[in-house]
């Protein structure tokens, strides 16, 4: 077994530490924010995930994972160090923010004992794996490393999932010493997964790559989408037949209002950026980030447009989370929606079974919670859903029609029977078919 620090404590490096932990080494976490390590260290997860809390309490208890706000607890005599910290967009330029990274690294230099991998698992922009080497150097000359690209494919709400089921392991490195340390430490998931060592650059490319490709992938079915509601097309249909054939693949053919995340509009716009850095044109997926944004208004008019008077009017909302299964709001299709609906003087009243708490963070008491699905229609004028929340499909349909004032509902992740919708007299209208 072995230590291992994860610097960063947020979405990826807390499931990957109590991954890790699971797996018999010994985990010792670091974060620089205190109320978040001392909740830790007493039981208290700081984020939902499915499959974690239990996971987390054992390793708490049998002493694999421990947390600390100490670099030098975490690092020293770690045998690998994972920088799992956030690389948020730049606000203006939009380009990866690495000040965390190098804040971390300037940070663990001093304390590196014999030899350590230091794997980014951040996503960061080609050649940062070069950056962080000089930077340790400077710190530290003496100091016995290498410095690889381990990305992360995590999806948020199934990260325990796609920790322990991963389509693959990435290894960006040249080292033999790396490459033995990373072999030993993944041997647990072979031969189930492939581990694939490319060079470090090619690492950290396909991580944007992949990411930019899903987005991609979502914009274009949305695309789709618009055309079947011109032409009495079905997109889902559309989806089905396309998703039979391998190469397209049946994922990421759900239309909706978009992609949102704190990865996709992240990765799409660095992407782009890196693009422009060198002179490329990503136009594919400068088009996917404009088509994305665009969208949201897009479909939060149709709304104002099929309502007659729209100022005052009781607007209920199913779902403020980016996805289904999560609790993150961050860059969530549902909040551009609610503020063009409030920029309309809408009244609106939300519903998600997880995110209400963090949503409220951002809306505030601009809009109003409801304890459950129906408490958030009674009365309403129309009813918009956001979030892919199974919960919502599982709606009585006579009830809804009963309690809403005018049984308007905009169904933009097509959770719902429409077929059903309409025999409960609901004016439906979902994503990508003809209504
Ligand atoms: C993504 C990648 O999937 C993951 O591999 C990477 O490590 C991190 O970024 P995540 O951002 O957690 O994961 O969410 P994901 O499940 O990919 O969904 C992203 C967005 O696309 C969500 O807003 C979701 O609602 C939307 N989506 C997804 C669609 O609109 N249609 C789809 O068919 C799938």
């Amino acid at each position: 077994m072995m230590k291992i620090a994860i610097i960063g404590t947020g979405y990826v490096g807390l499931p990957t530490g109590v991954g890790f932990a699971e797996l018999g080494h010994t985990v010792v976490c670091v974060d620089k924010i205190k109320e978040k390590i001392d909740l830790l260290k007493s039981g208290q997860l700081t984020l939902y995930e499915d499959g974690l809390n239990e996971m987390f309490l054992r390793n708490l208890q049998n002493g694999n994972l421990s947390f600390t706000t100490s670099m030098k607890k975490a690092v020293e005599e770690a045998d690998v160090v994972l920088i799992a910290v956030g690389t948020p967009p730049h606000p203006v330029t939009q380009e990866a923010d690495l000040k965390y990274i190098y804040a971390a690294v300037i940070e663990l230099a001093e304390f590196l004992t014999g030899y350590t991998v230091i794997a980014t698992k951040s996503t960061v922009p080609v050649g940062t794996g070069d950056d962080i080497e000089q930077l340790i150097l400077q710190k530290n000359p003496t100091a016995r490393f290498d410095v690889i690209s381990l990305p992360e494919f995590l999806r948020e709400g199934k990260a325990i999932h796609d920790f322990f089921n991963p389509d693959r392991i990435v290894i960006g490195t040249n080292s033999e010493k790396a490459i033995k340390v990373m072999s030993q430490l993944y041997e647990p998931f072979l031969p189930k997964t492939e581990i694939l060592f490319v060079s470090r650059r090619s690492s950290e490319t396909i991580k944007y790559a992949s990411n930019a490709f899903l987005a991609m992938k979502i914009q274009y079915i949305n695309e789709m989408a618009d055309f079947c509601e011109k032409t009495g097309a079905d997109v889902t249909e559309v989806a089905q037949g396309m998703g039979l054939d391998k190469r397209i693949g049946k994922s990421f053919l759900n239309a909706g209002i978009g992609f949102g995340g704190s990865c996709f509009p992240k990765d799409t716009k660095a992407m782009a950026f890196m693009g422009r850095k060198v002179g490329v044109c990503m136009d594919l997926i400068e088009t996917t980030i404009n088509g994305n944004k665009k969208r949201r208004e897009k479909l939060a008019d149709r709304v104002c447009q099929t309502l007659k008077n729209i100022e005052n009017s009781k607007i209920a909302v199913w779902g403020l989370a980016f996805k289904n299964d999560t609790d993150d709001c961050r860059e969530s299709p549902a909040m551009d929606v609610i503020n063009v609906l409030l920029d309309r003087q809408m009244n609106i009243t939300a519903y998600d079974p997880q995110a209400m708490q963090n949503a409220c963070r951002t809306l505030g008491n601009k809009i109003s919670y409801a304890d459950d699905m129906y408490a958030a229609v009674k009365d309403a004028d129309a009813l918009i859903i956001l979030t892919e929340w199974k919960i919502f499909a599982s709606v009585d349909y006579q009830l809804l029609a009963r309690l809403m004032h005018q049984p308007y509902v905009f169904d933009y992740r097509n959770m719902l029977d429409s077929k059903k919708a309409l025999e409960n007299g609901i004016l439906y209208q979902c994503i990508g078919k003809k209504f």
